[in-house]
């Protein structure tokens, strides 16, 4: 193995940190990863929050396998293959009434994109292209691309790119800490739905195309939707003839314990993104469940012309599409999209275990995802949970922290003894943090 990490210019990663001490990993199975030398360490965030079947499962890797040797590659544009179609019918079996219609990408920031596009374009094509706005939430993240930047509400990431997109505002965030240590969905904070009419006051409804938030926030550290409040949001979004967008890129494909967050708070979006779980993280693929009132407003005009004009080369590529029947087959025979709700009771009572351990200011959790907040150190924000983040990693541990909250989200398949594992490596690594 090439020595030099000098060349590659790492992704969200403190290079010059990585680069004096790098963490490497180079083969994983089931809720592991091994070191080049074979170190196992478990992974308690399934990758990144995608491999929610564990690694390795052979229903994936032998569907991308044959694929690659059928047909490694199909133009999308005017052609199709099989296995998109495929795809597309089994995904929408699974998705809420009404989410009929699916367009591929390749990432979850693709998909974001592909749906603002498709918010502004139906609100067009229905003779309402005054509708420019897009209304996104403080906290939010929906990828790095400028449409997901500009709609994101996560400071780091916006501050060094321009102007962004234009005529976007942004509603409240949902973290209140008089919900502190809530288990599930907080009591308090229904009414910060309401932020919406504010912003209808301001702009008038008549300009605003659509609102994106994730029902769980996992990038700003696992933020809960208030009892309620999605609801709430959905009922002044049709108010007002707002399409509502979730981005389900992390919630999506069992996360909470359902197949789906739009499943598990029965509300149903005009659109909803997805990534990660489609394939298991094994090949990169994004996708936009829409509305089949929205595909509908599409098809009007001359039958030979394109009614979207949006499309990337990589869109339904055959490795992907191969990859994510495979998913769906494995997720299938190990019902993992519905397992989320039966460890969810441990995995609470775990992640809850934390409470007393020094500078634990906050918990939440939801499924098998969990967030343990910590003070940060005066002056040195973040620095206290990645140096927790260290320390588990030393012991054999991949956790993940975003600012000083440790995000937790393992492979659906997790055991008993797993969940011992973690919460007794990251309860140590707090006490050496202290
Ligand atoms: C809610 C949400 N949207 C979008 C994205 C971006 O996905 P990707 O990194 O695949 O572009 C993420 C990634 O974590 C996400 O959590």
């Amino acid at each position: 193995m090439s020595k030099n990490l000098d060349a590659y210019w790492m992704p969200f990663t403190a290079n010059r940190q990585f680069k004096q001490a790098p963490r490497l990993i180079s083969r994983a199975d089931g809720m592991h990863f091994w070191t080049p030398d074979n170190r196992q360490v478990l992974d308690s965030i399934a990758g990144l929050w995608c491999v929610n079947a564990g690694h390795a499962r052979p229903k994936i890797v032998e569907a991308i396998r044959q694929q690659a040797s059928e047909m490694d590659f199909a133009p999308p544009f005017n052609m199709g293959h099989p296995k998109q179609f495929e795809l597309a019918e089994r995904l929408v079996k699974l998705t809420p009434p009404g989410l009929d219609k699916v367009f591929y990408a390749n990432s979850g920031s693709e998909a974001v994109e592909t749906a603002l596009k498709m918010a502004l374009a139906y609100h067009r094509a229905r003779g309402e292209g005054q509708r420019t706005r897009l209304i996104g939430r403080e906290r939010g993240y929906h990828g790095v691309n400028f449409g997901g930047i500009s709609v994101g509400g996560m400071v780091a990431n916006r501050k060094m790119f321009g102007t962004l997109l234009a005529g976007v505002d942004h509603i409240r965030h949902t973290h209140d800490p008089r919900n502190a240590f809530s288990k599930g969905q907080p009591e308090h904070g229904a009414e910060l739905a309401d932020d919406l009419e504010r912003l209808v006051a301001l702009h008038d409804a008549s300009t605003i195309a659509a609102v994106i938030v994730e029902p769980v926030a996992g990038s700003t550290g696992v933020l809960l939707p208030p009892k309620g409040y999605l609801e709430r949001l959905r009922s002044i979004c049709d108010k007002h003839g707002i399409l509502l967008i979730f981005d389900e890129v992390i919630t999506g494909f069992g996360r909470l314990g359902s197949p789906f967050a739009a499943t598990h708070f029965n509300v149903t979006p005009d659109l909803m993104t997805v990534a990660k779980g489609l394939t298991n993280g094994s090949v990169p693929m994004g996708a936009v469940f829409a509305h089949q009132k929205i595909y509908d407003a599409f098809m009007n005009g001359p039958e030979h012309m394109i009614e979207f004009f949006h499309g990337y080369t990589y869109s339904g590529h055959p490795l992907a599409c191969a990859a994510a029947l495979g998913t769906l087959d494995t997720y299938a025979d190990d019902g993992l999209l519905t397992r989320g709700s039966k460890m969810a009771a441990t995995f609470e009572n775990a992640v809850h275990s934390l409470k007393d351990m020094p500078n634990v200011v906050d918990i939440r959790n939801m499924g098998l995802v969990g967030g343990i907040e910590l003070a940060p150190i005066p002056g040195e924000p973040g620095k206290r949970a990645f140096s927790v983040f260290l320390d588990c990693w030393e012991k054999g541990l991949l956790i993940r922290t975003t600012g000083d909250t440790i995000a937790l989200s393992p492979p659906l398949i997790i055991e008993n003894k797993h969940i011992d594992q973690i919460i007794g490596t990251v309860s140590d690594a707090l006490k050496r943090a202290a």
